[in-house]
């Protein structure tokens, strides 16, 4: 598993709203070469801009995480300490894969809107690379999670090298299950309750990505 360094070299870009880094990885050798620079989040979208999770965002995913329908395909509301662990895990998932999940600002604000990434998931018989995505409820219907989503389906290609990525969905789901398959997701598997770790039936959605460079060449 690749283990960041300390890279003097490293840009640190910070500007008022913005919190991008790279990060130098060690190779999976061991040996300590430095094997790639990973830019921790994806590029700008149109309309928005990702940035890494902070402990100074539990007020803002408290916002989904303690409203019941945004809620209501998981097994409960969370609590303050529960957003905080929440966010503690995400932090993790930045070190240890280059990736986790990212908060979704408004780029002409710089108002928090929700999060989207790419979460590590050990749920079946090789590790996948799922896109997940929430949003507080007063920006739901204008289309932002799909634009994030988007954004973060070209980013697991182009930046982190994933060109197969997933999103597990609670069959009754419907809005994220349009988001899936807004972007391009369909339907590959269905978990049985007893197959995963909420058990519950999961529906998996997925898509191979094809190089945007060589879509866009017709290949
Ligand atoms: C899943 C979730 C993020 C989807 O949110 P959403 O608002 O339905 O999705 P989008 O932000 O992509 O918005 C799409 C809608 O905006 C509409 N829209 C309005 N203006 C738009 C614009 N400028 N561009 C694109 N779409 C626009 C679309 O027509 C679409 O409407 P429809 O669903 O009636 O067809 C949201 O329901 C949520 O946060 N749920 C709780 C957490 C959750 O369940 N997460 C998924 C776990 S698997």
């Amino acid at each position: 598993m690749p283990k960041r360094v300390t890279n003097p070299s490293a840009r640190n870009v910070t500007d008022a709203n913005h919190d991008k880094r790279d990060y130098l990885f060690e190779s999976a050798d061991g040996a300590g070469t430095p094997m790639k620079i990973v830019k921790c989040v994806p590029p700008d979208a149109p309309r928005l801009f990702f940035r890494a999770l902070n402990l100074e965002d539990i007020g803002h995913l408290q916002v989904i995480f303690s409203d019941p329908l945004a809620m209501r395909h998981y097994p409960a509301t969370k609590s303050i300490a529960e957003t905080r662990e929440w966010i503690e895990r995400s932090m993790t998932s930045y070190e240890r894969h280059g990736h986790g999940l990212w908060a979704v600002c408004l780029r002409e604000t710089g108002e928090f809107l929700g999060q989207c990434g790419l979460i590590h998931q050990e749920l079946r018989a090789n590790p996948d690379k799922e896109i997940g995505y929430s949003f507080q409820r007063r920006f739901w219907g204008r289309g932002y999670a799909t634009e994030a989503a988007r954004a973060v389906k070209e980013a697991a290609l182009t930046i982190f090298g994933f060109p197969y990525v997933v999103s597990f969905i609670a069959p009754d789901n419907e809005p994220s299950i349009k988001v899936a398959r807004r972007i391009g997701m369909e339907l590959e598997e269905i978990l049985p309750p007893e197959a995963n770790k909420w058990n519950r039936t999961v529906h998996v959605y997925s898509q191979t990505i094809r190089d945007p460079n060589l879509a866009a060449s017709g290949l």
